[in-house]
């Protein structure tokens, strides 16, 4: 299957951009350091699908969180900046995932998918 390559420099910090890829929706959000800090500071919570944030970015790289945007429930695109724990919420049923897009209330039964992906270099990822 086709993998992309996506220019950095293009999110600005505490932005992200949403790419299509496979037919899916793909986040690349630029975190700003709170939003890190609150994920990181979560990792010990009780969750559905427990993981550590350190696992779901590239060492060194915690500001850039790429994820699949469907909700693990049936599929919707979550919107960021809603719901309880100040990351994505989908509106079809009421999910509520966190800053490092970690499912923490509602239907969704995982956290979003992280896709297999590179840094090529510091501004630039290759995904799939
Ligand atoms: Fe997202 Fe149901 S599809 S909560």
């Amino acid at each position: 299957l086709a993998s992309t390559e996506f220019d950095l420099t293009k999110v600005a910090d505490g932005q992200q951009v949403t790419l299509k890829w496979r037919g899916k929706p793909l986040f690349v959000r630029n975190r700003t350091p709170a939003e890190i800090q609150k994920a990181v500071a979560d990792d010990g919570a009780s969750m559905k699908d427990p993981q550590k944030d350190a696992d779901r970015v590239k060492p060194g790289k915690a500001q850039w969180l790429v994820l699949i945007g469907s909700c693990t429930h049936l599929g919707c695109v979550p919107t960021f900046g809603g719901g309880d724990y100040g990351g994505w919420f989908c509106p079809c049923h009421g999910s509520h995932y966190d800053t490092s897009g970690r499912i923490r209330k509602g239907p969704a039964p995982l956290n979003l998918a992280v896709p297999e992906y590179e840094f090529l270099s510091d501004t630039k990822v290759k995904i799939g």
